[in-house]
Parts: C-alpha cells; sequence; structure tokens
C-alpha cells in the first residue's frame, strides 16, 4: 500500500520561462567549454569521510594530468584541512602555470579576509563568493526580501574586490554564485548578478564568472537551458562574463542540463570525476567530455585512460562506480542480447580504419578508452548466434557458416543455462568441437589417393571402421562426390550434400583448413566438421564427422542390395 504522504499534487510544476527568444534548440555544441572541477570542495563535503590529505593529493593530481585548468580546492575559511591543502598546493609549488585554483566563500567579511590569507604568493586563482538567492531561501531561510538578498551579494562582491587589491601580487579572477539560482526568478538572478558586475567593473579582457547552479535540479534540462539564455540575452554586459553552469543530478539530469546550457549560451561547466557530489551528485565531467568527444568535438581532456580515473577516484572517495556507468562503466560495451552482437559482429567486420565510426550498439570505438573487444561481447542463456560465432572469430579463427550456428546456437544456450552464467570462448570452442567434429570413430579416414580424368576424380581412400582398415573408392566430380559415392556404395544409402564451406584458419600459407558439411543423409539432414593441414582433407574428414554423426556409419550393404548392384 503506499504511505499516506504518497501524493503528487503536493508538487508544482517549473514556471516556464517568458520574455526572451529562445534560440537553443537550433545551436550545437561545436567545442570544449572550460572546464573546472569542484571535486575538491563540493565533491568532498559530500563524502561521508572527507579526504585526508594524501587523498586529496592525489585527486588533485590526477585532475591535472586529465587537463583540467581551473580546479576549486576548497573552502579554506570554513575548513582547517582545506586551508592547509590550499598552502600546501602554494608553498610547494604543486600548481603548474596553466592552472588556476579556485577556493569557495561565503559573501561574508571574516570569511573573505580569511580566504585571501590562505590564497597568499598564489600566482592565479578565482576567488568563488556566492549567497543563496531563491524565493524559498528568502522567505523561509532568511527571512529578507529581495533587496536584502541583493545587498549580501553586493557587500560580498566589495569585500572581495578590496581584499584583493591588498594583493596585487595575483591575478585574482572574482565569481559570483546565485546559489539556488534554479529556484530564483531569473529576472531577479539577472538583477543581483548585474549588481555584483557593477561592483566588480569586469571587461571583456578581464571577465569575471556568473556561475549559475542547478543547486537542486528542480526542472528539466530544456527548463535550465531557458533560464541560461533569458540570463544570457537580459545581461547588461555579457561581454564581460564568463558565464558558468554549476549542475547537480536530483532529477539524474545533471549532465543534460550542462550540455543544454551550453547550446544556450554558457561557456564553463564546473563538475566532477564521476559525478561524486551533494545528494546524488554533481555533474560528472566524464560523462559530458565523452559525450562532447562521441560528437565529434575535442574535449580538451585527455580521458584515454578511464581506469586511472576510476582507480583514483573510488580509492580517494570510497564511492563505487556502477557498471553500467555511462560510456565506462565495466559493462557498457558488454552485449548480452544476441541480435545487438550479431549486428556488432557484422558492423565491426565492415569499419574501415580512415572512415566515420558506424559500428551499430557502440557509439564510440571502446579502444579509443582503452576498452578492448574482449569486453564486447560476453555469451550466456540470451545470447543468439551472434556472439559464439564473434568469439569463435576473434580467439579461434573459426567462421562457422549459417546452418551450423542455427544448431551450436541451442547447445550453448543450454550449456549456459545448466551452468548458470556466461560462457568464455574455450567453452564455446569445446562444444563446437565436440559436438561436430566426429571424424575418428567409428569411422576414420585414413589416407586418399585422388586420380583426376577430366572433369571426373577417382578416390581411393584408406578408412578405419571400428578399428579395421579397410578401403573404398568412388568416382565423382571433386574429391567429395567421389568420396561420398563411395560410401553410397558401400552402405547403400542415400547422401547428399546440401551445403558445405570451408576456410583457411588464419593467414600464410601454412595455416589449417576448416571444413564443414550438411549432408542429408537417407532423409534425415546432419551436419560435420573437420580441421585439417590440407582442404582436401578437412572436407573428407568434415563428411565422415556428419556420417558419424549420422549414426549410419557402420553399416554396410545388404547381401540382397549387393546382387542387385
Ligand atoms: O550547488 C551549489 O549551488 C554550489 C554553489 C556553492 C555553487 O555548490
Ligand atoms: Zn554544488
Amino acid at each position: 500500500m503506499a504511505s499516506a504522504t504518497y501524493n503528487h499534487r503536493k508538487y508544482q510544476p517549473v514556471e516556464p520561462v517568458t520574455g526572451f527568444t529562445r534560440t537553443w534548440p537550433d545551436r550545437q555544441v561545436t567545442e570544449a567549454p572550460i572546464w573546472a572541477s569542484v571535486d575538491l570542495r563540493d565533491g568532498n563535503q559530500a563524502l561521508l569521510e572527507p579526504m585526508n590529505v594524501a587523498q586529496k593529493q592525489r585527486l588533485w593530481h590526477l585532475l591535472v594530468k586529465l587537463g583540467i585548468k581551473e580546479i576549486e580546492v576548497g573552502f579554506p575559511s570554513a575548513s582547517q584541512p582545506d586551508y592547509d591543502f590550499t598552502r600546501w598546493l602554494i608553498e610547494e609549488n604543486q600548481i603548474p602555470d596553466d592552472v588556476s585554483i579556485q577556493v569557495l566563500v561565503q559573501a561574508r567579511e571574516e570569511l573573505i579576509a580569511k580566504t585571501f590569507e590562505a590564497l597568499k604568493g598564489v600566482n592565479k586563482a578565482v576567488v568563488h563568493v556566492y549567497n543563496s538567492t531563491s524565493r524559498i531561501q528568502r522567505e523561509r531561510v532568511f527571512g529578507m526580501g529581495r533587496d536584502e538578498i541583493k545587498d549580501i551579494a553586493v557587500r560580498g562582491a566589495r569585500w572581495v574586490k578590496e581584499y584583493a587589491e591588498k594583493y596585487p601580487e595575483t591575478d585574482w579572477t572574482f565569481q559570483y554564485s546565485p546559489e539556488s539560482f534554479t529556484s530564483t526568478e531569473v529576472d531577479y538572478a539577472v538583477e543581483v548578478c548585474d549588481a555584483v558586475m557593477d561592483v566588480w567593473q569586469p571587461t571583456p579582457e578581464k571577465r569575471c564568472i556568473l556561475n549559475l547552479p542547478t543547486t537542486v535540479e528542480v526542472g528539466p534540462p530544456n527548463h535550465f537551458a531557458d533560464q541560461v539564455e533569458y540570463f544570457c540575452q537580459h545581461l547588461n554586459r555579457r561581454d564581460s562574463a564568463i558565464i558558468s553552469v554549476h549542475t547537480h543530478n536530483d532529477r539524474g539530469g545533471a549532465v543534460a542540463s550542462a550540455e543544454l546550457a551550453l547550446m544556450a549560451g554558457a561557456d564553463r561547466v564546473e563538475g566532477t570525476l564521476l559525478g561524486n557530489g551533494e545528494r546524488t551528485g554533481n555533474m560528472d565531467i566524464v560523462t559530458l567530455a565523452i559525450n562532447l568527444y562521441s560528437q565529434g568535438v575535442d574535449p580538451q581532456l585527455d580521458l584515454s585512460n578511464p581506469d586511472e580515473i576510476i582507480q583514483t577516484c573510488t580509492e580517494c572517495t570510497g564511492l563505487p562506480i556502477h557498471p553500467r556507468h555511462p560510456w565506462i562503466g565495466e559493462l557498457v560495451y558488454t552485449a548480452f542480447s544476441g541480435s545487438h552482437q550479431d549486428a556488432i559482429r557484422k558492423s565491426l567486420k565492415q569499419q574501415q580504419s580512415d572512415e566515420p565510426w558506424q559500428v551499430a550498439y557502440l557509439p564510440i570505438d571502446p579502444t579509443d578508452l582503452g576498452r578492448d573487444y574482449q569486453a564486447v561481447i560476453r555469451v550466456n542463456s540470451q545470447s543468439g548466434k551472434g556472439g559464439m560465432t564473434f568469439l569463435l572469430e576473434r580467439d579461434f579463427g573459426i567462421s562457422i557458416p549459417r546452418w551450423l550456428q542455427l544448431e551450436l546456437a541451442p547447445i550453448v544456450q543450454q550449456t549456459s543455462e545448466q551452468q548458470g552464467g556466461e560462457l568464455d570462448s574455450q567453452i564455446i570452442h569445446d562444444l563446437l568441437i565436440q559436438h561436430f567434429v566426429q571424424d575418428k570413430a567409428p569411422v576414420s579416414m585414413e589416407g586418399y589417393r585422388i586420380e583426376r580424368a577430366g572433369d571426373n576424380e577417382t578416390l581411393a581412400a584408406s578408412i578405419r571402421v571400428e578399428g579395421l582398415e579397410q578401403s573404398i573408392e568412388g568416382k565423382g566430380k571433386g574429391a567429395m562426390a567421389a568420396f561420398i559415392n563411395a560410401w553410397q556404395a558401400r552402405t547403400g544409402l542415400d547422401i547428399h550434400v546440401v551445403d558445405y564451406a570451408e576456410h583457411a584458419m588464419g593467414e600464410g600459407s601454412d595455416v589449417a583448413a576448416a571444413a564443414y558439411v550438411q549432408l542429408n543423409v537417407a532423409g534425415q539432414r546432419v551436419s560435420g566438421m573437420a580441421v585439417d593441414a590440407d582442404t582436401v582433407s578437412a572436407s573428407l574428414k568434415a563428411v565422415v564427422s556428419g556420417l558419424n554423426r549420422s549414426g549410419t556409419a557402420t553399416q554396410t550393404v545388404s547381401v540382397d542390395q549387393a546382387q542387385q548392384a
């Protein structure tokens, strides 16, 4: 039974954004945004157990290595470990020339003073000041009106400017966030940000950052994009501001919100690796960056080794990654469904290295991310022919024809069901050999001689039947037809070749050959397979496999039949 409070009527939809020209749906993202990581601040403050110094240092090195140029390293006025970490970065010369550290601070003078103290001696830095602006925060948390809340922002901006002037050796960038922007009336958010810019007097050459957060994601991504585009169109000095977005994932739309916000005019995106952060997390930089990559856009981040990212993040945060995490989860290049496997196998075979990627069910080439095709296909009881065919081809150079795929598939499926899980290529190979290669008993072929006369061949074969050596001879068009004719004469059975296939197992002159035959033996279809050093021998042995499998191999012609013959 539903709980007593389960009632959707408690909730209201977001109000549509009006009074602007919506252009973003027709835009495309063609270049990477400015990336800003908040792993060491927003991510860290959301951990049950915040990172220790060593973990923060390790994550810092990874962020730098990936190519992130703006990194929020903490809230030094509110946390001693964050203060100490900021000092370590500066005093130990850990900040590369092209990287800016960023620190967060509330719009309060004593905290701003301490923040600048923490940054003393840094070459360049972003000072990020914020206050909450939404109606709920104004009315229910602070009990203040619009002007009072705007004043908090303006005062904070003034203090930031004043303290920055005390440290002229540093190249400062100022950042302001109207916290809870998504729940703030958008015209009021513009009013507050205009007021902050009036204090900072940024220019197109020395821009400030205005960071628009979905502090709590309360609406769909298209609504956020509308808010961002409205904001960009109404801000007094748009050309003097870098518009940044900072999205959270309450509705599962953090990445989509950021992506649509880029279409709507945002220049910069704040997020974390793998999406760690308050509640459902921050926007996942890895996902958004690979989304862009998959559209042919250079993300300006090196994400070619996601395993390193996963290992570092999970070890630093203590949080596991979902096996189906977009782009880099353990299972994302694995297809269990037979039709998917078949489509992947066919398209991989046709994919040329010099053409755009066109592989069904694989939106990007897994090898780009250090994953290989090993993980692409697994075979379980849900799989059809595609998966096992792919694995046999890939690992053994065996390309079984379609009719044999149809016969092998249920055997594979049954085995998987019995074993209760996934089968590897070795097991599938063993099943194939065990069921279809039966060229040793009760009949085996020990040797043969062929004489050619025009179109016809005469084949003399020495066979062993239940241990006894015997000879048979027959004529026909080709060795196989001659052999079957000899066999028909011996057994009196009606035998036809329904289908036949052969191939070299690999490249070069000394590779083995595989042969497959489907026979009709006295009205019953039966398949056989053999592998041998030469093609003719493989094909004759494949026939022997088929005959042995038919259960008729030891039958010999009756006296009556022999007399009639
Ligand atoms: O989510 C948020 O609003 C924040 C701000 C401090 C930017 O983290
Ligand atoms: Zn946040």
